[in-house]
C-alpha cells in the first residue's frame, strides 16, 4: 500500500498529484498566465508564482484524493532537467514536507517522467519500447528498455521541436505558448501550401534552428511583395509549418525503428498533445504494423500524474534520497 504526493514545478507549471497503489487520484495543474505577455517564459516571474501556487494547489490535490497528510508514504518531486528558480520552489517544499511528516523522499527526473506518464493508464507499451520525447526544451528518441534504463538514441543539437513551434508562432505574432495555437490554425489550413527546407543532419539526430530560420526569411521575403501576407495566409502558413515539422519528427523515429526493430512506439511530453502529429503517428501505426501509444491530453505537457507514477515505482524499489539533495537544472538523463 502506498500513497505517493508528488510535485512538479520544472517550468511554467505549479502541480501536484497523488498516486494511491499505482493508480491517479488527483493531478491538480495551475498554468501561469503572466508569461503570456512576455513572449516566453520569464524565470524569475515563474519562480515567484510557483511560490504563490505551490500551498493552493497541495490542499486542492489532498481533497481530490480525499486524503489527508497523515496517509502519506512519500513525497515525490521533479530534481530536474528545469529552470533553476522554478524547481528550487518544488524541492524545497518537498524536503521541508517530508521532514515535518517524516517521510521518504524521491526525486524524479522530469524526462523521465514525460515517458513513465505512459504507466498511468491502459495501454502500457511493453519493453523494449522507442519514445519520441517533445517538449519545450528537449526533443529525443529514447530507447526504454525498463521502467529506470532508458537511453537517448537521437536528439536535437539545438533547439528543441517545441521550441520550433513557439518560435515560429512569435514569428507570426501569435503569443506564447504558440505550439496549440499553430495546431489550431493547422486545422483549417492547406499543409502543403508551401515547402520549407528539411534539414539534413547524420543518425538518429535533430536540427531545428536553421529551419525556424528559413521560415524567418520565407515570411520576411513574402511581406516584401504582402505586407498582409501573415493575415491572409495564417491557416496554410501554420499548416504547412506543423506538417514539416512532423515529418522531421517521425523520419527519424521510422529510421529508428528500422534500426533496431522495434515496433512498440510511443510519443510524450507537450508537443505530443500536437493533432498533426497524433495523426500521422496514427496512420503509421496502420502502414507499419505498429503498436502505437499517445498520452491522453492532461499528460502530454507538464503534470505531477507523471511525477506521481514515476515515484510509485521508484517507492517499490524503495529508491529514496536524503535531505542534501539540491536541484538540478541540467540534470542528466
Ligand atoms: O512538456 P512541456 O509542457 O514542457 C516542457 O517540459 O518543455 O512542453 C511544452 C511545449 C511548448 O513548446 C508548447 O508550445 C508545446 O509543448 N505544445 C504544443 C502543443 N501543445 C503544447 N506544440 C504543438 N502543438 C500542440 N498542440
Ligand atoms: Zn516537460
Amino acid at each position: 500500500m502506498s500513497v505517493i504526493l508528488a510535485i512538479e514545478s520544472s517550468c511554467d507549471e505549479t502541480s501536484v498529484a497523488i498516486c494511491n497503489n499505482g493508480k491517479i487520484t488527483a493531478n491538480v495543474i495551475a498554468n501561469q498566465t503572466i508569461h503570456q505577455n512576455y513572449g516566453g517564459v520569464i524565470p524569475e516571474l515563474a519562480s515567484r508564482v510557483h511560490q504563490q501556487n505551490i500551498i493552493p494547489v497541495i490542499h486542492q490535490a489532498l481533497a481530490d484524493a480525499k486524503v489527508s497528510k497523515k496517509d502519506i508514504n512519500a513525497i515525490a518531486f521533479t530534481r530536474g532537467p528545469g529552470l533553476l528558480g522554478s524547481l528550487l520552489v518544488g524541492v524545497s517544499f518537498a524536503k521541508s514536507f517530508a521532514l515535518a511528516l517524516n517521510l521518504p523522499l524521491i526525486a524524479v527526473n522530469h524526462m523521465h517522467a514525460h515517458i513513465l506518464a505512459h504507466y498511468i493508464d491502459e495501454p502500457k507499451p511493453e519493453f523494449p519500447f522507442l519514445c519520441l520525447t517533445v517538449s519545450g526544451g528537449h526533443t529525443q528518441i529514447v530507447l526504454v528498455k525498463d521502467y529506470f534504463d532508458m537511453e537517448i538514441i537521437g536528439e536535437s543539437l539545438d533547439d528543441a521541436a517545441g521550441e520550433a513551434f513557439d518560435k515560429t508562432a512569435k514569428i507570426l505574432g501569435l503569443p506564447y505558448p504558440g505550439g496549440p495555437l499553430i495546431d489550431k490554425h493547422a486545422a483549417k489550413g492547406n499543409p502543403l501550401a508551401y515547402k520549407f527546407a528539411v534539414p539534413q543532419i547524420k543518425d538518429l539526430n535533430y536540427s531545428f534552428s536553421g529551419f525556424k530560420t528559413s521560415i524567418l526569411y520565407f515570411i520576411r521575403a513574402q511581406e516584401k511583395q504582402n505586407p498582409d501576407f501573415i493575415v491572409e495566409n495564417l491557416d496554410d502558413i501554420c499548416a504547412s509549418v506543423q506538417h514539416s515539422i512532423v515529418q522531421i519528427l517521425l523520419n527519424k523515429l521510422k529510421k529508428a525503428a528500422k534500426q533496431y526493430g522495434i515496433k512498440e512506439i510511443a510519443i510524450a511530453g507537450g508537443v505530443s498533445a500536437n493533432s498533426g502529429l497524433r495523426n500521422a503517428l496514427g496512420q503509421l501505426a496502420t502502414d507499419l504494423g505498429w503498436n502505437v501509444y499517445i498520452p491522453a491530453f492532461e499528460y502530454c505537457t507538464d503534470n505531477a500524474a507523471m511525477i506521481a507514477i514515476a515515484g510509485h515505482h521508484k517507492f517499490m524499489r524503495q529508491e529514496f534520497v536524503g535531505q542534501d539533495v539540491a536541484p538540478a537544472s541540467r540534470m542528466e538523463f
